[in-house]
């Protein structure tokens, strides 16, 4: 690392200088205590407005830091320097982790095309993935998790590494469904042989040519041919036709990896087929020629889920625009993404850490101090489910819900009615040092709109709805089950 000061005079003893002595070209190489790295690597994350990535696991040292400079990986691993490594990612879709099952069934499946042992069983892994996921406390994203062979030197042979390695990152990125259409080249890069493309390994370096060359040629990305000439896949994408007389056809997955978002398409497609917006749907080999005269073609792959491919080596596929058909097909995997059912969405159990659990200790410890005093000094904020809202909250109204009870029956008003777990009802008192009783309304968890009053409850007043709406901007799910 390359000294930030002008002169290395400063660490003398410990500086190792190289070039000529006395040259211009004199580097500063210093030589850094773990302190003063720790320093330099942390610099890099102050500026920063957003951290990206806010949970990293490690079994290197056996659990999960919040601190992105430590999120590092030994030099000696043999996924860095030998590429021995496989990988998989799960979206986050509000709170919800998708297809987390399917992603880890192909992690393991690679795991052992890859001849990587996983340090722990698939049950742990699963663990560790949704406690990482709930201390991250990101609510839109994915979840990125690593089997390495671990370790130990710098040889080929993982014979050296006492262990294989887990890791696993969780990365913020607020993704939305794609609606817009982009162009697609066919790759001049080699694709990788079907042993390797068919196991989801660290050594990308074909996709990333490919890719690169899709972008240098003014493209969203590319479109791989294999040797017989039948379409492939995307660099790290599948792709989907619609034919003229609406079939939806798919390359077989036998020499590409098996998409679990094009799996999924499989499995939901044949919804449309019975409304007749389908002919049918199934995978197949599909010729170069076959795949450009498509009415409709896209990208399919977690993140997008559909992307809509309009021009295709500058030519137009079809009419040159998004297809209704794809749109359909985009709606129905956003929907199952956002609220399939929960055979396919794992909801996560996000938790509050340390620092946070003794922020809400000191505010029960002053909301009990308050009660004994101003026991009518409350704002009780009312969190519903309203229709069409996309985000469930996993609360639970405990507390605060017996105190607004406690409360309601001292003040000889009814009380709310108990909370339902099909309506997802939730309450949460917040201190409000303003001298009234309680004020109640009812917020739409995602947007934070006041959506209506609770019957029976008091006139909102500007300064309650104020409060309110603050307290909707910072509203957090796993605050309220604190709260
Ligand atoms: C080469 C390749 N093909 C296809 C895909 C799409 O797979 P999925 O739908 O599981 O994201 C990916 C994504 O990781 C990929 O890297």
């Amino acid at each position: 690392m390359e000294s930030q000061n002008p002169s290395c005079d400063h660490i003398t003893d410990a500086t190792v200088k190289t070039g000529e002595e006395g040259s211009e070209n004199d580097v500063c190489v210093p030589i850094y205590s773990s302190s003063e790295v720790l320093g330099k690597l942390q610099e890099k994350w102050k500026s920063a407005k957003k951290i990206p990535y806010p949970a990293m696991y490690s079994s290197i040292f056996g659990g999960i830091t919040l601190d992105p400079s430590l999120m590092v990986i030994p030099i000696d691993d043999h996924m860095v320097h030998r590429g021995h490594g496989i990988f998989d990612t799960a979206m986050i879709v509000n709170g919800y982790l998708y297809e987390l099952d399917t992603h880890l069934d192909r992690f393991l499946r690679s795991a052992s095309k890859a001849k990587v042992a996983s340090p722990f069983p698939r049950s742990t892994l699963r663990t560790i993935l949704v406690k990482l996921a709930a201390a991250s406390h990101c609510k839109k994203g994915s979840l990125r998790y690593w089997l390495s062979a671990g370790p130990g030197d710098f040889l080929l042979s993982p014979a050296g590494c006492p262990t294989s390695a887990f890791y696993a990152v969780v990365i913020d990125d607020d993704f939305s469904q794609c609606k817009e259409g982009v162009k697609a080249i066919t790759s001049t890069v080699p694709m990788k042989a079907p042993q390797f493309a068919t196991m989801k390994n660290v050594n990308y370096l074909p996709n990333v040519l490919s890719q690169m060359e899709a972008e240098e040629k003014g493209a969203f990305a590319s479109i791989w041919v294999d040797d017989d000439g039948y379409i492939a896949e995307g660099p790290n994408v599948n792709v989907a036709f619609i034919s003229k007389s609406k079939e939806l056809l798919l390359p077989k997955f036998d020499k590409i990896l098996s998409g679990c978002t094009a799996r999924r398409l499989l499995a939901l497609a044949p919804k449309l087929v019975e409304q007749g917006i389908l002919s049918s749907v199934g995978t197949g080999d599909i010729t170069l020629e076959r795949a450009k005269g498509s009415a409709e073609a896209m990208y399919v792959g977690s993140g997008l889920p559909i992307l809509p491919i309009i021009a295709w080596d500058e030519q137009p596929v079809g009419e040159g625009k998004v297809g209704a058909l794809t749109l359909a097909l985009s709606d129905l995997l956003w929907e199952d993404m956002i609220a399939g059912p929960e055979t396919h969405r794992l909801r996560i159990p996000y938790m509050i850490d340390r620092r946070r659990r003794s922020d809400v200790a000191r505010v029960v410890a002053r909301r009990k101090r308050r009660r004994s005093t101003a026991a009518a000094c409350r704002c009780l904020v009312v969190v519903q489910e309203i229709p069409g809202c996309p985000t469930e909250f996993p609360l639970l109204p405990s507390r605060n819900f017996r105190y607004h009870h406690a409360a309601a029956r001292r003040r000889n008003s009814p009380p709310l009615p108990p909370p339902s777990p099909e309506k997802k009802c939730c309450c949460a008192a917040i201190p409000w040092p303003c001298g009234f009783c309680a004020k109640i309304g009812v917020l739409c968890c995602r947007t934070g709109q006041l959506k209506k009053k609770k019957k029976g409850s008091n006139q909102l007043g500007s300064l309650g709805q104020s409060v309110l709406l603050l307290f909707a901007m910072y509203i957090h799910p796993s605050d309220l089950q604190y709260g």
